[in-house]
């Protein structure tokens, strides 16, 4: 069981053209962990950086590196994320049929290792793998961009992922549309960890942005 809450803000929300800085700005306001988003054109319908710019923006914070892989596959890459500075990497179900073989070469990098699941897909797919999690994240948006709206249907199905994973130390993690309103619905409902893109960087005062949402 892990209680507290945590905030991971988003770099996909952040200003691109001083990422080192951004980076830097949330790290002094109080977040958490740092989210990075990765996207591949092809499993989403986005594209956004991969472990050059991890490795570019690691010396920037000691915080946590959550590395959320939208791509596919995911396999090919993951030692190259591990190699560029992620603490833990986090893959979707969906992407490919070998989801235990994935955790176990996150694992074999010496990383803690996420499942995400999106709105679509059902808690099963994580039943006879949570020995090897350390996070599962329900998408609480279809992924691919920032500033989608919280689909509600997810808290019911965070509650019944909190019944499953009973007292191991798993996080649950949130990612989309995850702002003022919708941060306790989603902390109440079990999720410890809450991704936040726009509802960070997107504001004028980080602080202050990152202390509504706990
Ligand atoms: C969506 C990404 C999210 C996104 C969240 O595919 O995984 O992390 O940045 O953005 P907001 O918080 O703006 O919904
Ligand atoms: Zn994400």
């Amino acid at each position: 069981m892990l209680s507290s809450t945590l905030i991971a803000p988003s770099i996909l929300s952040a200003d691109f053209s001083k990422l080192g800085e951004e980076v830097r700005a949330v790290d002094a306001a109080g977040a958490d962990w740092i989210h990075l988003d990765v996207m591949d054109g092809h499993f989403v319908p986005n594209i956004t950086f991969g472990p050059d710019v991890v490795r570019a923006i690691r010396p920037c914070t000691p915080k946590k590196f959550d590395c959320h892989l939208m791509i596919q596959p995911a396999d090919p890459f993951i030692q190259a994320f591990a190699k560029a500075g992620a603490d833990l990497i986090t893959v979707h179900a969906e992407v490919g049929p070998h989801l235990d073989r994935s955790l176990q070469a996150i694992k074999a990098e010496g990383k803690e290792a996420g499942c995400s699941i999106c709105p679509a897909t059902p808690i099963s797919v994580v039943e006879h793998v949570l020995d090897k999690l350390d996070l599962i994240l329900v998408m609480t948006v279809n992924p691919g961009f920032g500033g989608q709206r919280f689909i509600m249907a997810m808290l019911e199905k965070l509650r019944t992922l909190k019944s499953l994973i009973g007292d191991r130390p798993i996080h649950i993690q949130v990612d989309g549309g995850i702002n003022e309103e919708t941060a306790p619905l989603a902390a109440e409902a079990g999720a410890n960890v809450l991704v936040a893109g726009s509802a960070v960087f997107n504001k004028p005062d980080y602080a202050k942005a990152i202390q509504a949402l706990r």
